[in-house]
Parts: structure tokens; C-alpha cells; sequence
């Protein structure tokens, strides 16, 4: 009974301890709601510190990984070289020739891009070239040849199998400029379904300089990655010339390109899904190495075109444009000892005099003139023909 009435009736003293804790349970939900904007500042904080301590990265590309553990990085631009670390779950992605984000600190971020970042550079890719056989005027007996090198190998290896032979290894097409060796090698590609990869051996040379064997190399992982696949190796004269051309240092560069170049082939299997084209305009001048059975051991002339190539190439680039009584066969006659591509000059040159002209069509008095420009940019090129 006494405690009922205790705890029915409060005392002074009682309200005084429940006005305390009323108090403290405020203190308490301030405090909370302090703590609570203080954890939002740590995280605005962390997240501001993080960006700082990211920007700037550099940029870095995985020469080896060792198998320490450590990585062998070559800055890009100063070409500084350093070993690092990096976390245990990006070791696994990281490959030679991978490009990644470095801090300040020189620790590995992120992986960057795909590891052909530093290979596109330099070669072109084309899954399969959309250029076919009927984009080419004339060239039909090269084009036989071409396929039978180069695309049966890929398309119908169990014929060479049958019968026992072994396709050539490489093959050399060699020509004036513009004589459609590029043009043929891209539609070898499109009709074999194969990924067309090309490099240029001038540039692999003149651009990327101390990279040239190791760009090669390169070259024929991806191509076995990307099997099947035609390796063009355009202007392969820079590389394997026996003479240098402007007489400059780097030829011991040049050298060690060329030495990869042969590795590689002769690495290769003749029978394999990934074909060897190169191309050059100065067949002469090619280290006889390259030439040798089981390197670019089939040679194939690109002629310059006669008057029924001629005219096919006149109608291929003239195909989409309005004609008004233009007689081809008689551009035909004019354009002797042109290239394909100066016949395809001619054909661009007709056509934009007649946008000059604001006609409806393109006329024959505009091949002439297109006829006569082109000729007379060849003469002033210095180049050899009329
Ligand atoms: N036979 C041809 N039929 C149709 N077009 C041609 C032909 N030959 C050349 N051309 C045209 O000329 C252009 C240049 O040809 P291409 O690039 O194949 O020459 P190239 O022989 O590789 O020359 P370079 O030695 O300068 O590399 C082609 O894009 C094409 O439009
Ligand atoms: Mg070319």
C-alpha cells in the first residue's frame, strides 16, 4: 500500500531527476545528431582526400611482371622504367603491353583500356574489309594468284592437305603507287572473312623509334589472337631495305626490326589461319633475307593497268556519278600508263568540275580537263610517266 501511494505521488525531488533525464535524453539526441554530421564531414573529407591523392595519375605501360610479384612499368612520354607493386586482384589482368593509371606514389590504380591500347596505335584493324574483289578494275590474273596464296590457304586448307603442298609463306606484291596493292590485300581479307591487320613499315621506323621489334612482335600475337587473320605489312621496304634511304643513323634499329620481322616468320606454320602479305614499290631494294624460301617467297607483280583494267577502274569510280554522253573507252585511251589511283583522281577531278560547273551531270569535256590536270600534277610530281 505504502509504495503504491510513494509511487502515485511524486515528490519534488522526483519531478527535480525526471527534469534531469529529460535533459540528458536532449544532450543525448544532440550529441547523436552532432555525431551524425560529423560522419558526413569524415565522408565528404574521404571522398575529397581520395580524389586528391588520385589526381593526377599517370600513364604507364606493364613492360613484364615479375615473379616477385613486382610489376616492370615504362612510363609513357619520358620513358622512365621502375618496378612497382600493384593489389593482388589487379595482378591477374595485368599483361605485358597493358597500359594502367599510376599515383604519385607510382602504385598501380587501374588497369586502362584493353591491352591492344598500345598496339592500335600503330596498326590498323579491320575485322574484315568491306573493299571486294568487284571494287578492283583489271588485275584478274594477280588476283588468281593472290587467292590462291593467300586466300585458299584460309578458306580451303584441306585442299593444299589432299594434295601435299605446302602454300607459300609470304607474300610480296610489289608495284607502282597506286597500283591497288592495299586495295588487293584488303579484299583478300573481306573475301576470306579474315581480320585484316596492317602496318606500316615506314612508320614502325620513322614513328615509333626503339619500339620497331617489339611492335612486330606485337603484330603477329595479335594476329594469332585474332585468327583467322591477314598480316599486311605495308611499305616493307623501310624496314628490310639493304640500303638505308636517307642515309640517317637508326639503321641498327632498323636492323633489329627487320631480325624480328624474320623470327616471326619463321616461326610461323606455312598451314597456319594467320597469312603474311607485305607490299613495297621498291622490290630491288629489299634485303635479300626477306626473299628467302619460307619468308616472302612468292613475289607477285602489280602491273599498271591496261586499257580493259583501265576502263573497269574508270567505270568502278565513275559508277555512282551522273554521266552525260561520256564515252569511256575514249578516257580509256587517254589515260595510258595511269595508275589505278590516277584513274581514280580522274574520275574525282571530272566530278567536282561539273559541281564547279553546277551541271546536272558530268560531261566528257570534264574527263578531259580532269585528264589534263591529273597529267599535268604527275609531271610536276617529277614522276616518270606521260
Ligand atoms: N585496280 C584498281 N581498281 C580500282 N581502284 C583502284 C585500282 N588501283 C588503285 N585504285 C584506287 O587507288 C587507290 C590507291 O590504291 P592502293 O592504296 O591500293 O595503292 P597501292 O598500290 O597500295 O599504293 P602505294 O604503293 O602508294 O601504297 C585505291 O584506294 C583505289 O581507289
Ligand atoms: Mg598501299
Amino acid at each position: 500500500m505504502e509504495e503504491s501511494a510513494t509511487s502515485t505521488a511524486a515528490t519534488p525531488d522526483d519531478l527535480k531527476v525526471r527534469i534531469q533525464l529529460n535533459e540528458l535524453e536532449a544532450m543525448v539526441l544532440e550529441s547523436k545528431l552532432h555525431v551524425e554530421e560529423l560522419t558526413k564531414e569524415n565522408s565528404q573529407l574521404r571522398r575529397e582526400n581520395n580524389q586528391l591523392k588520385r589526381i593526377p595519375l599517370f600513364v604507364a605501360v606493364v613492360v613484364d611482371i615479375l615473379e616477385t610479384g613486382e610489376v616492370y612499368l615504362r612510363q609513357q612520354g619520358n620513358n622512365q622504367e621502375y618496378l612497382t607493386q600493384a593489389s593482388e586482384d589487379l595482378i591477374p589482368l595485368l599483361k605485358p603491353g597493358a597500359k594502367v593509371a599510376v599515383n604519385n606514389a607510382l602504385s598501380i590504380v587501374k588497369l586502362i583500356g584493353n591491352i591492344y591500347d598500345s598496339r592500335v596505335r600503330i596498326m590498323e584493324l579491320e575485322e574484315s574489309p568491306t573493299i571486294s574483289y568487284a571494287d578492283i578494275g583489271g588485275l584478274e590474273h594477280t588476283i588468281k594468284e593472290v587467292r590462291e596464296a593467300v586466300e585458299y590457304p584460309l578458306t580451303k586448307p584441306e585442299i593444299f592437305r589432299r594434295i601435299g603442298v605446302e602454300p607459300p609463306k609470304g607474300i610480296l606484291l610489289h608495284g607502282s603507287p597506286g597500283t591497288g596493292k592495299t586495295l588487293i590485300a584488303k579484299a583478300v581479307a573481306h573475301e576470306a572473312k579474315a581480320t585484316f591487320i596492317r602496318m606500316s613499315g615506314s612508320e614502325l621506323v620513322h614513328k615509333f623509334i626503339g619500339e620497331g621489334a617489339g611492335l612486330v612482335r606485337e603484330l603477329f600475337m595479335l594476329a594469332r589472337e585474332r585468327a583467322p587473320a591477314i598480316v599486311f605489312i605495308d611499305e616493307i621496304d623501310a624496314v628490310g631495305s639493304t640500303r638505308s634511304n636517307d642515309g640517317t643513323s637508326g639503321s641498327a634499329e632498323v636492323q633489329r626490326t627487320m631480325m624480328q620481322l624474320l623470327a616471326e616468320m619463321d616461326g610461323f606454320d606455312n598451314r597456319g589461319d594467320v597469312r603474311i602479305m607485305a607490299a613495297t614499290n621498291r622490290v630491288d631494294m629489299l634485303d635479300p633475307a626477306l626473299l628467302r624460301p619460307g619468308r616472302f617467297d612468292r613475289i607477285i607483280e602489280i602491273p599498271l593497268p591496261d586499257a580493259k583494267g583501265r576502263l573497269e577502274i574508270l567505270k568502278i569510280h565513275s559508277g555512282k556519278m551522273q554521266l552525260a554522253g561520256v564515252d569511256l573507252t575514249e578516257i580509256t585511251a587517254l589515260t595510258e600508263n595511269a595508275t589505278g589511283a590516277e584513274i581514280q583522281a580522274v574520275c574525282r577531278e571530272a566530278g567536282m568540275m561539273a559541281v564547279r560547273r553546277d551541271a546536272v551531270a558530268v560531261e566528257r569535256s570534264d574527263f578531259i580537263d580532269a585528264v589534263h590536270k591529273v597529267k599535268n600534277e604527275k609531271v610536276s610530281d617529277n614522276r616518270m610517266y606521260t
